[in-house]
């Protein structure tokens, strides 16, 4: 089904989908880096978890109207999406206070935001993927002023639909960090991956930390708790 390889990135290989001009098929690796970079490892079965949790999400995202370049999951590791270009800007939204905001702007762990606060980053691994403003963003980033209300908007309605998603099952989404792609047809839609590489999520009852973050702080089992995180999404009524 894989054509060329176009793109190999930290944690997914990027192909052309054979025959297409306008599919990707994304293969999730099992590396997992931190720090831009600086710290790596490799978790064997981490690929086919993040693989299974975005392939969750995304469907569910659509299901609540938010257009994402998702096609389907093809086998364990794979999945098809439509092509786009991505924008490289990477839009966190925060519920409660962790990881780089604490420090940047020292305001205590777990402090909520009401409303969230949403930050814009400029991905750019050279620069260390700055803080931006919506000024920087039309410079650097190819997007028009209406357009990056429109990629708020819809970050602000992602995190309204996955923060219900994930206290169903008794999870705080604590924040997460969005990429956003223009189609060929111009249109922006959500693209690379939701899962706990990008998100993070606590257990509502034990503050237990289930993504990343794991690896990030060597607190515990990275594959452990991915496989609960897909074990709650898949058994969710
Ligand atoms: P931060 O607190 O390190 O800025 O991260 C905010 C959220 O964005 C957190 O859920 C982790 C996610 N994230 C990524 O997905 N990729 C990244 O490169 C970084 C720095 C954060």
């Amino acid at each position: 089904m894989k054509a060329e390889l176009l793109y190999e990135g930290k944690a997914k290989k990027v192909y052309r989908k054979e025959g297409t001009m306008d599919q990707l098929v994304l293969a999730y690796k099992n590396d997992a880096t931190a720090f831009n970079g600086k710290k790596k490892a490799s978790f064997s079965g981490k690929g086919r978890l993040n693989n299974a949790i975005s392939a969750q999400i995304f469907p569910y995202l659509l299901e609540n109207g938010v257009e994402t370049h998702f096609i389907e999951k093809i086998n364990e590791t794979e999945q098809l999406v439509w092509q786009t270009e991505i924008i490289p800007l990477e839009v966190v939204v925060r519920n409660l206070a962790a990881g780089s905001i604490t420090k940047r702007l020292a305001i205590e762990v777990k402090t909520p935001f009401d409303p969230p606060v949403l930050e814009l980053f400029y991905k750019d691994d050279a620069l260390n993927d700055p803080l931006i403003n919506d000024q920087h963003a039309f410079v650097l980033c190819n997007v028009t002023e209406a357009e990056l209300e429109e990629i708020k908007k819809t970050a602000l309605k992602v995190n309204r639909v996955l923060s219900e998603l994930f206290q169903s099952i008794n999870l705080k989404l604590v924040d997460f960090k969005l990429e956003f792609g223009r189609l060929a047809s111009g249109c922006i839609v959500l693209a690379d991956e939701i899962s706990p590489d990008t998100c993070r999520l606590w257990d509502l009852d034990t503050e237990e930390k289930m993504d990343k973050d794991v690896f990030r702080e060597d607190i515990g089992d990275l594959l452990g708790v991915y496989n609960e995180i897909l074990r709650r999404l898949e058994d969710r009524s």
